[in-house]
């Protein structure tokens, strides 16, 4: 065939692939799990042809992955599905998918509620999700699916074959919750806890450090109990597997529960080297009391022992944590215990919530609900004392040079664009301790791309949320292979 006519050839096939391609618009709300499910969902779909897009006016399908943690979480879901009925009105072919957790908990009633939503599929139909859009677009019926049983371990299959991976990444090694906390949601929304096998997750870390992702933080509700239902590997054995992955740089890991924080998991903290120096370990409340009606399984006494062992092994570790304030019957005593524990552990950052009744969950039939004004009040008052220590820990920074993986550029410059306000592209990223710097490169650095290198960063400025810091030196070792030797120590 001539040059011309094969150019003819592609050109063609290229238009009929332009023409099949759909759009797909995704809105998150919500866990990193169910950041990672909503990239698992757009895996599954660019097999059929869906391409993600940004532009929502773009969209032949709209998917929302809901949260039902909070009901503020899920008042959210309403009131952006309202924001699409217009959407609907002026393109009748538009496909509305809800998934997630309220999707679970609240199946064919959303139909009902949101007369704009085509289909609701659980959090265990994502495998089944191509299938269901067709069914869907081929039909015009409005589809329900929120089977969790016989899910199989197809859905935890994350087969993605992209060619370039971010710097970090998501990776979901379990799924659901058997813990059953009297205020939680999650083990209704997400059902029984299922691991996935280390071969596959050690698969899936590997191709995708091959194809640029540097940290892996590994997900599951309650990763110290991974794999002890199947008898497969323990979570600190999974840990030193994915230690010795080539290509990866730092791993880290969520959601760890104190009441099955392992020695050997404390002890890895001490061995492995591509571990980061950061847990977040979410205590709940200070109050003994208040943390056995929350069914949580362990003591103030317990926690703070746990978190001694972790600073003794890891002198410098970050230390997170989530709480919630006004659970049921929780009086000013309980209330100032949590405050107390504040003071004595200096969390480097907390995640505070007021108490939410959830359906299902049990502690929504306690007794002595605390009024909303004071939930809000507690809650004001817990993130001020928080605050002085968030920022104090961010302060003792200042001076240190600190290794930092670049994620990529600044939220406030597209893709490093000069603005007067900033002249010199800014970097960002985190340090082991997963606090965030900010750092713009000057002379000598201006023309390199950063992105997924690790950067020695001299920190001069603490804010309360972040670091802000002048670059040292480059230490990753691929970039002195790129002939950069001048920074590199
Ligand atoms: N599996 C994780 C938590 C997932 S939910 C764990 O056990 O740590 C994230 C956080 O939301 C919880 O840690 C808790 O602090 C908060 N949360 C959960 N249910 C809540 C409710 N009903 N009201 C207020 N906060 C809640
Ligand atoms: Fe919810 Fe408790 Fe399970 Fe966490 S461990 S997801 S708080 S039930
Ligand atoms: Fe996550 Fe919210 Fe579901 S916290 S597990 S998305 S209820």
């Amino acid at each position: 065939m001539s040059l011309p006519g094969l150019i003819y050839l592609i050109q063609t096939a290229m238009s009929n692939i332009q023409m099949e391609s759909k759009h797909l618009y995704l809105y998150t709300i919500g866990c990193q799990m169910n950041v990672n499910d909503s990239e698992l969902m757009a895996a599954k779909l660019r097999d059929c042809d869906y391409i993600q897009t940004d532009d929502i006016r773009q969209a032949d399908l709209i998917l929302v992955n809901t949260c039902s943690v909070r009901a503020k979480a899920e008042q959210k879901v309403f009131s952006f599905l309202g924001r699409l009925a217009g959407l609907k009105r002026k393109n009748p072919e538009l496909i509305i998918g809800v998934g997630g957790c309220v999707a679970q908990q609240e199946g064919e009633h959303i139909l009902k509620r949101a007369p704009m939503v085509d289909l609701v599929f659980g959090t265990r139909a994502i495998g089944r999700l191509p299938r269901l859009v067709e069914e869907v677009q081929r039909t015009g019926c409005r589809l329900v699916d929120i089977d969790m049983a016989g899910n199989g371990r197809m859905d935890l299959d994350f087969s993605k074959d992209v060619a370039k991976e971010a710097v970090s990444g998501f990776v979901t090694i379990m799924r659901g919750c058997d813990n059953f906390c009297t205020y939680c949601v999650v083990p209704y929304v997400r059902g029984r806890e299922t691991s996935r096998t280390p071969e596959e997750i050690l698969a899936e870390i590997r191709s995708r450090a091959a194809a640029g992702m540097r940290e892996a933080t590994l997900l599951g509700q309650n990763v110290n109990s991974y794999g002890k239902k199947e008898g497969l590997c323990t979570f600190s054995e999974l840990l030193a597997r994915a230690d010795q992955v080539e290509d990866l740089w730092r791993l880290r890991f969520t959601t760890s529960h104190p009441k099955d924080l392992s020695e050997a998991l404390i002890g890895a903290f001490g061995e492995l080297q591509k571990l980061c120096h950061h847990i977040h370990l979410p205590v709940q409340s200070g109050s003994n009391r208040i943390l056995q009606k929350m069914n949580r399984d362990y003591t103030r006494e317990e926690y703070r022992e746990k978190v001694r062992k972790l600073r003794n092994i890891c002198p410098d570790i970050a230390i997170t944590s989530d709480m919630i304030v006004g659970f049921p019957g929780e009086s000013r005593e309980d209330f100032e215990d949590t405050l107390d524990l504040v003071r004595e552990i200096e969390f480097d950052g907390l995640f505070a919530f007021a108490y939410s009744d959830r359906p299902n969950a049990p502690a929504a039939r306690f007794k002595d609900k605390i009024p909303e004004e004071e939930r809000h009040q507690r809650l004001l008052e817990l993130l001020a004392l928080q605050e002085k220590y968030t920022s104090a820990k961010n302060q003792k920074y200042i001076g240190k040079i600190v290794p930092v993986l670049v994620e990529g550029f600044g939220k406030k410059q597209e893709k490093g664009a000069k603005t007067e306000e900033l002249p010199l592209p800014q970097w960002t990223g985190r340090t082991s301790t997963n606090k965030i710097v900010h750092f713009s490169a000057e002379d000598g650095w201006r023309e390199k791309d950063l992105t997924g290198v690790l950067v020695d960063v001299r920190i001069e400025t603490g804010y309360s949320h972040s670091l802000r810091g002048r670059p040292i030196r480059i230490t990753t070792s691929d970039f002195i292979k790129e002939g950069d030797e001048t920074h590199v120590t």
